[in-house]
């Protein structure tokens, strides 16, 4: 195939999220965890509608992961990869990559810790945390709320609060206050689909409710709160460059009944589109995160030929392709703030790059805006309900003494982010 040239002036870059790296906060999900953590030992034990649903099914479940998943210990984030203490270090290890950009968030329950009282000091650890990648020529790309809340909201009601956008409003201003002309892109609120989704209909995630309707009605709310802030931090930012992160999915029907072709329609409208629709006017990009395709109707493929990552996510490199052609009808430039797999033997991680950014260099050739990659994750880090053991990191971490490892996948990334292009043969050699 020979060489792909990516676009100057490309943004290539990790991500990492407060909670799942920082370690040692207090919100809303380090309180839920003492509740919660003998549950989900204990139903990782078992096969549940929940795991199912996230494709955990126990034929799927890798035995090699029973042990971590069924330890209570898994399920506290604690010192997580002590990433509030260490950010030098890792900053270092970007630099060493030949990354440009770094994806983080600010941790809310840090920077206001009670309501309407913001902490100056752990303002200034971030402000300090921008300096120092500025330093290094790395673009802060900034989230301001990734899942989790700080205790007060969620006791106030958290996201189905209608206070919930002025809340959530007042703190972004003030972060694009403070951080001022240091930084350009804000990413306002992670997936917010997901969260109102896991939180409020699944019951997956704290506050555990299970409900269409609250789940529309966060997710209306949550919509409100990115409409409030956006012209608050414009005005604040005016340079700014803003906008929400959406995961996409791409849905695949393999037999074409007229109704597994409705229903593809409809998924892709709800799914997809109504969100991004709905903020039409107030986002400056498309922050697309991607992790796999999902089979409408059903799925009649020879299974013993499908990869599976770790968490049994089926291993697919290629839809991004058709899911970034999709989101060419947004016409706005598209970040992909977020792709990866987990994969703690590397096994995968190094071919996953090189097909992910073929079909990217594919889809920027038809027209798909891409100017950026951002891969999941940075570092190995605590995976949300599912704790520690499922690996998402460019960089090993050793929990027990905080050792960060780079794994061969990751300077196989740094090669390409280097020379901004993908020799394939080469790289796949
Ligand atoms: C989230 C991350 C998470 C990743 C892998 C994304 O939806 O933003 O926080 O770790 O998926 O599950």
């Amino acid at each position: 195939m020979g060489k792909l040239e990516f676009p100057k002036g490309f943004l290539w870059g990790a991500a990492t999220s407060s909670y799942q790296v920082e370690g040692n906060m207090h919100n809303e999900w380090t309180e839920w965890e003492k509740t919660s953590a003998e549950k989900r030992a204990k139903e990782s034990r078992e096969e549940s509608w929940h795991d199912s649903w996230r494709g955990y099914g126990k034929k799927e479940r890798n035995p090699a992961f029973s042990k971590e998943a069924s330890d209570p210990n898994n399920y506290f984030s604690g010192a997580a990869a002590d990433h509030f203490n260490r950010y030098e270090e890792d900053f270092d290890i970007l630099q060493e990559l030949h990354l440009n950009t770094y994806r983080f968030s600010i941790e809310w329950s840090r920077v206001e810790p009670e309501e309407g009282v913001f902490d100056q000091e752990a303002i200034d650890h971030y402000k300090a945390m921008v300096v120092s990648l500025r330093r290094r020529g790395i673009e802060p790309f900034v989230t301001i709320w990734h899942f989790w809340l700080p205790v007060w909201v969620a006791e106030k009601g958290g996201a189905a609060s209608e206070k919930f956008p002025e809340w959530f409003a007042r703190y972004a201003e003030r972060m694009a206050r403070e951080f001022g002309e240091s930084v350009t892109f804000y990413v306002t609120i992670n997936e917010p689909d997901i969260y109102t989704s896991l939180s409020y209909l699944l019951g997956f995630w704290p506050p555990e409710k299970r409900s269409i309707f609250g789940h529309f009605h966060a997710l209306e709310n949550v919509r409100r709160a990115h409409k409030l802030a956006y012209p608050k931090m414009k005005a604040a930012a005016p340079h700014s460059k803003i906008g929400i992160t959406k995961q996409f999915m791409h849905f695949v029907v393999l037999q074409k009944t007229p109704w597994n072709l409705a229903a593809r329609r409809f998924a892709d409208w709800w799914w997809n589109t109504s969100l991004v629709h709905a903020l039409e006017g107030y986002q400056d990009f498309i922050g697309f995160n991607y992790y796999q395709k999902k089979i409408i109707g059903k799925d009649t493929r020879d299974q013993s030929a499908i990869l599976h990552t770790d968490i049994s996510w089926e291993y697919d490199p290629e839809s991004i392709y058709d899911a970034l052609l999709a989101a060419r009808q947004y016409g706005l430039p598209i970040y992909i703030t977020e792709n990866g797999l987990a994969d703690t033997t590397d096994r995968l991680r190094g071919r996953f790059l090189i097909e992910t950014l073929t079909s990217v260099h594919r889809a920027i050739q038809e027209g798909a805006d891409v100017r950026g990659y951002i891969h999941w994750s940075l570092l190995d880090n605590f995976e949300l309900d599912k704790g520690f053991w499922p690996r998402f990191g460019l960089v090993h971490v050793d929990y027990a003494t905080q050792k960060r490892t780079i794994r061969p996948s990751a300077r196989l990334y740094a090669r390409i982010a280097e020379t901004n292009s993908l020799e394939t043969e080469k790289e796949a050699g």
